[in-house]
């Protein structure tokens, strides 16, 4: 078989490092246990890797108390348990067209249902939202301004300190959702302006699918909207309102918090900026190639200076799912294809009407012959389509 050239990153990275599949087989074969529940040395060891994964993630955001660091079960899970417990009837909450379903459909959700009301801020030409578009939405009623830190389609890294600067005056709550950015460029809560951030494990913090979670800043208060489990205090009748167990229910995805601690110390001992500087070369030797290539349209690549490894484009005259096959079953090259759960990006883009963009996300262990592989795929493609074109 071709060798596999992996471009999907921004669904998830893979493969993972081998301290990853290594921490979890080793740490739920000898330590698979309930943590937090009883008090025999197994339970006292997997509760204290719980506990230093808490401090970890509180560090590599900059936040005080690893208490409020809760684990979910992905970033959709905990941008659902901060937007349903901030949020009630008669608030408004301000977006942007830049962001995820995990943040779109829990406000429509909202609105459709629960009485709030939704404002959305589009982005200029490059990818980019204005923080003064969000101050000019304000209201009374203006509880929450939620955020995605870098777009999944284009890119873009949103100016967040800014519009949390704005927010900051106004007493409103900012949520960033940093499933993109965790792990590719530094998040300090407390610089940032950032209230609440949510992340997922398994995208670049390098670890595996199924843990992720929310940081939430110390004054403010997310409602519980689940119940059950916490392993301590049994008896009282209610979800309990200390952190962590306020946002925290059942047992927790052991192996998952195991995983997601080798990952972090992965991309600690690697360096972010070393992992970004070399995904930014890599980026922008696609970008050079690609817009080389007669009938490939690019999307907001103009400028690489505030980006992720992330880039959207389409071949002329080509659905991005054809474009994408091709690219797989011809050339051994995987993408993602389609909306990318972000449909206002494409509807602002247009490219809504055509069935979305071809994706190619970059991560660490990609190199310079995995982008001119696909330079070289995607030219040989878009000249086929010329040729047919031109007959
Ligand atoms: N949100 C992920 C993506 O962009 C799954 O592909």
């Amino acid at each position: 078989m071709e060798k596999l050239i992996y471009l999907d990153s921004g669904a998830t990275t893979f493969p993972k490092p081998e301290e990853v599949y290594v921490a979890m087989d080793k740490f739920f074969r000898c330590c698979g246990v309930n943590p937090g529940r009883s008090g025999y040395d197994l339970c006292m060891v997997a509760g204290s890797m719980v506990e230093e994964t808490r401090k970890l993630l509180t560090k590599f955001l900059n936040g005080t108390d690893p208490n409020r660091l809760i684990f979910a079960s992905n970033a959709t899970d905990a941008l659902n348990l901060a937007i349903f417990g901030l949020l009630k009837e008669g608030d408004h909450a301000i977006t942007s067209n830049i962001d995820h379903n995990s943040v779109l459909r829990p406000l429509f959700h909202l609105y459709k249902y629960g009485g709030v009301e939704v404002d959305l801020v589009p982005f200029d030409s490059q990818g980019f939202v204005d923080p003064e578009e969000f101050a000019r939405r304000f209201k009374k009623n203006t509880k929450l301004v939620a955020i995605n830190h870098c777009s999944n389609v284009i890119g873009t890294v949103q100016p967040v300190q800014e519009i949390g600067e704005l927010c900051r005056e106004r007493g409103i709550t900012l949520l960033v959702d940093a499933a993109q950015s965790a792990g590719k460029i530094p998040i300090n809560m407390a610089k940032m302006n950032i209230d609440v951030v949510a992340f997922t494990g398994h995208k670049s913090l390098m670890g595996p699918m199924g843990i992720g979670g929310l940081y939430v800043r110390e004054g403010v208060e997310i409602r519980h909207t689940r119940a059950g489990g916490t392993g301590v205090r049994s008896a009282v009748r209610t979800h309990l309102d200390e952190y962590p167990y306020r946002l925290e229910y059942g047992t927790p995805n052991l192996p998952g918090i195991a995983g997601l601690n080798a990952g972090v110390k992965w991309v600690l001992k690697e360096g972010m900026s070393t992992i970004h500087g070399r995904e930014t070369k890599l980026l922008g030797m696609l970008r050079d190639g690609l817009r080389e290539i007669d009938g490939v349209t690019l999307y907001c690549q103009e400028d690489l200076a505030n980006h992720i490894g992330v880039l959207a484009f389409n071949v002329e005259g080509l659905e991005a799912m054809d474009t994408g096959t091709m690219l797989d079953v011809d050339y051994s090259i995987t993408c993602r294809t389609g909306l990318h759960c972000a449909p206002r990006v494409h509807k602002q883009l247009g490219t809504d009407k055509i069935h979305g963009t071809v994706r190619f996300g970059l991560g660490p262990f990609n190199t310079a012959e995995d982008i001119e592989a696909a330079i070289n795929a995607v030219g040989k493609i878009a000249r086929i389509r010329l040729k047919q074109k031109a007959c």
